[in-house]
């Protein structure tokens, strides 16, 4: 039991550090919470005007999902999927926010790619393309959670699935001011002020 133990509080931790609120802190560019939609994540940094930090936030909340799963894959193998479902847990639900994160899209990125990178290139092709399409990141982002467990059993990776399908699901829950925005038709694209 030790070594899935010290994967969930390995995973946990790395996913989380809430790279968005620092980076934001630090920069002096304001605080996140009373910007946009509140959230902690590079698309409502980037409603700060800063491009670079929203890169930034959006390379590190990947960075760690990934690090969380090949770190402890590489320590304690076979618990890879376990850091990588902590880790998305942390990003959502970190303790030092009072649980109150972020909504997944990019630590779950970093995941599938650390997982089984084809799956990795789905996601990415599929919020990419969403994105530069229809610039609404919310819908980006939920579509390519969806598109994760799909991928994963069109490669054959079943063992995956299931925690993919739940993973989806939280991203989908997260996102239910963004849904109900979007039924009133209220949700911001990218690149409009608000
Ligand atoms: O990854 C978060 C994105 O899907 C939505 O962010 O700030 O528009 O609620 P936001």
């Amino acid at each position: 039991w030790i070594a899935p133990t010290l994967a969930l509080v390995l995973g946990y931790v790395l996913g989380s550090i809430p790279f968005g609120i620092i980076l934001t802190r630090v920069a002096g560019a304001g605080d996140l919470r009373q910007i946009g939609s509140g959230n902690i994540g590079a698309t409502n940094v980037l409603r700060t005007g800063r491009k670079g930090l929203a890169a930034a936030t959006l390379l590190l909340d990947m960075a760690k999902g990934l690090a969380a799963v090949l770190i402890v894959e590489a320590i304690f193998p076979g618990n890879g999927p376990l850091a990588g479902a902590a880790a998305f847990v942390g990003h959502c639900y970190p303790v030092w926010l009072r649980f109150r994160g972020g909504k997944g899209v990019a630590t779950l990125m970093g995941i599938v790619l650390a997982l089984h990178w084809p799956i990795g290139l789905v996601y990415a092709a599929v919020w990419l393309g969403l994105l530069a399409t229809l610039r609404i990141s919310a819908v980006a982002g939920m579509s390519a959670a969806i598109s994760a467990p799909v991928a994963a059993a069109l490669f054959g990776r079943f063992d995956l699935v299931l925690l993919l399908i739940a993973l989806a699901l939280l991203v989908l829950w997260k996102h239910g001011d963004n849904v109900e925005r979007l039924l009133a038709g209220t949700e911001p694209r990218i690149g409009r002020a608000k």
